[in-house]
């Protein structure tokens, strides 16, 4: 497909079109009759199994979808990402985070240049660091060992590691070597959030970690001078090279903040700010780490070389595309039965929603047909009485249930049925079947619900859902999740054919809000009326401006 020609335009999208109005008239609960079709619906992969024979989805639609694949060059598009072509145009870089992740020995070029050297000088440097501050060789401006991090960052830089450690409380490996340590995250810019983070942490035993990639966010930047001003005003000015370090692509102003250049951890333009899981490590031993970026790496491998029909991440995103695109379904709920997960759904709603919310083609034509999707969720059982109600009687919502089938930290109660983690994966089993089967009026009448009911306890069904079974939830299997998650969004970029790398849709309130500060600034240090600025935003800023000021 030559670059200029919208996906949309070609002979098995305008397929795609026709058949998914044929594959409505066939209820989930048919579909799922059928063995032959159910059998070729599950796979698996290095000990992950996804089932995804409740989509509403034929075998045809399959077929159909691997043309797609096809015409949008998604193999090709594949490659040039793993060959460190710039296929982030608009910015003009490779995209390559699957280095960051790649075994020691392997070669993986940017501008002809072997990049993985560079990615294990950064990381050895990481874990040497990280183990002087956990062995307590690095000590603090007064000689104490630093007990606990702070780390500070938005967006990818706050995400995903939130992601990382908040699953890592599960691995009793994880847990055991992060006793007596705490890791704090201070994102938002809220002086709230400031002090939430600081309370009952003594400036003498914390490290302060600085992740940006480019050492110029707004918030970012704000959040590491109060806290440099936290340390200095505690422990003396020359305390920050000792409790501050950082992680960026921008070493010079890393420089320039007072930080200790041997304690910047450097990356690289080719990772994109949501892609830089670049771990606060200093938690965790590095053979925690170390598992994380191998089950990372081990999905990076199958998405390159696993044949499509077999591939997680590919056909994950073309399904995700037949429920956009399609059915017409724009929003998709991500939904862990595992508390350890609770931070996923937020890190793949930036992930996601960062890279696919576009509105043009990745060479600038508008789109006539809607990219992206809306991702929220939360963990399972308490989604359940949170928003299952609309996904079940309501808005149709594709589901991704994703379960795990060894708790880490098993709970069995004398007297009850099942164990706790029973409990809960019954709940990871029977609502996909809840969601897919519904509840017909015939059924309500021979179980005798009183008529004035039944259309009230009816459920349609025919809802779409799919599930993936991880073996456990430790560092590996974490690693192999959220790459999974990660190419996945990809693919559904590639086949809309837009640029998932870049995020101008962010600058236009960042520049906004620089005017807005201008205006604040001249109005309480010179008295100056709010202007230039319309009737509502002028209204409401004077009343700010005034309430504040009492
Ligand atoms: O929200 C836009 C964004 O650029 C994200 O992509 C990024 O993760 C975040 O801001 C933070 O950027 P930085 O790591 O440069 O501070």
């Amino acid at each position: 497909m030559a670059s200029s020609t919208l996906v949309c335009d070609t002979q098995p999208w305008k397929e795609l079109k026709a058949h998914a109005e044929d594959v409505k008239k066939t209820h989930l609960r048919d579909l799922l009759s059928n063995d032959e079709r159910s059998r070729s619906m599950v796979i698996e992969f290095d000990g992950i199994l996804l089932d995804y024979t409740r989509q509403q989805a034929t075998l045809e639609t399959r077929e159909k979808l691997l043309k797609l694949a096809e015409v949008a060059s998604l193999k090709q598009k594949i490659n040039r990402m793993y060959n460190g072509e710039h296929i982030n145009s608009t910015e003009n870089r490779s995209v390559l985070h699957v280095a960051l992740r790649a075994p020691r020995d392997a070669v993986i070029q940017s501008d002809g240049k072997n990049v993985v050297p560079d990615v294990w000088n950064v990381l050895d440097k990481i874990q040497e660091f990280s183990e002087r501050v956990r062995s307590g060789s690095w000590v603090g401006a007064t000689g104490k060992q630093l007990k606990d991090v702070v780390a500070i960052g938005i967006g990818g830089s706050f995400l995903g590691p939130l992601f990382v450690h908040t699953a890592l409380q599960t691995d009793p490996e994880a847990i055991e070597s992060a006793r007596g340590r705490q890791l704090r995250f201070l994102a938002n810019v809220d002086p709230i959030d400031v002090a939430r983070n600081i309370t009952g942490l003594n400036p003498e035993t914390t490290l302060v970690v600085i992740v940006s990639k480019t050492f110029t966010t707004a918030e970012t930047m704000l959040n590491a001078r109060t806290l440099r001003e936290w340390i200095s005003s505690a422990l003396g000015p020359s305390a920050v090279a000792k409790h501050m370090v950082a992680v960026s692509t921008n070493l010079t102003l890393v420089e320039k903040f007072g930080i200790d250049p041997n304690n910047a951890f450097a990356f690289w333009d080719w990772v994109g700010g949501r892609y830089s899981v670049l771990l606060e490590y200093c938690l965790y031993p590095y053979n925690i780490v170390s598992k994380f970026l191998k089950g990372a790496s081990s999905i990076d491998q199958h998405m390159y070389s696993e044949p499509f029909e077999k591939n997680l991440p590919v056909l994950l995103g073309l399904l995700s595309v037949w429920n956009v695109s399609f059915l017409g379904y724009p929003a998709r709920a991500i939904l862990p039965y595992s508390q350890a997960l609770e931070k996923f759904a937020p890190h793949i709603q930036q992930v996601s929603m960062e890279s696919n919310g576009k509105g043009v083609a990745i060479d600038g034509v508008p789109l006539p047909f809607e990219a992206g999707e809306i991702d929220f969720g939360e963990p399972g059982t308490n989604g359940q009485h949170s928003f299952y109600q609309l996904i079940h009687q309501g808005r149709v919502i594709p589901c991704d249930f994703i379960g795990v089938v060894k708790s880490q930290q098993p709970v069995y109660l004398r007297g009850e049925v099942v164990s706790n983690h029973d409990e809960l994966m019954s709940n990871f089993f029977a609502q996909p079947d809840a969601l897919a089967y519904g509840k017909t009026t015939e059924q309500l009448q021979q179980e005798n619900v009183p008529s004035h009911l039944v259309s009230h306890k009816t459920f349609s069904g025919n809802r779409p859902s799919l599930s993936l079974l991880l073996p456990s939830l430790n560092a590996y299997n974490i690693g192999q999740l959220l790459a999974i998650y990660e190419h996945r969004i990809a693919v559904e970029g590639f086949i809309w054919g837009i640029n998932s790398f870049d995020q101008w849709g962010v600058e236009l309130g960042k520049s906004l809000a620089t005017q807005v500060r201008k205006q604040l600034h001249a109005s309480r240090t010179k008295g100056e009326p709010v202007q230039g600025f319309n009737f509502s935003t002028t209204a409401m800023m004077t009343r700010y401006l005034q309430g504040s000021a009492d």
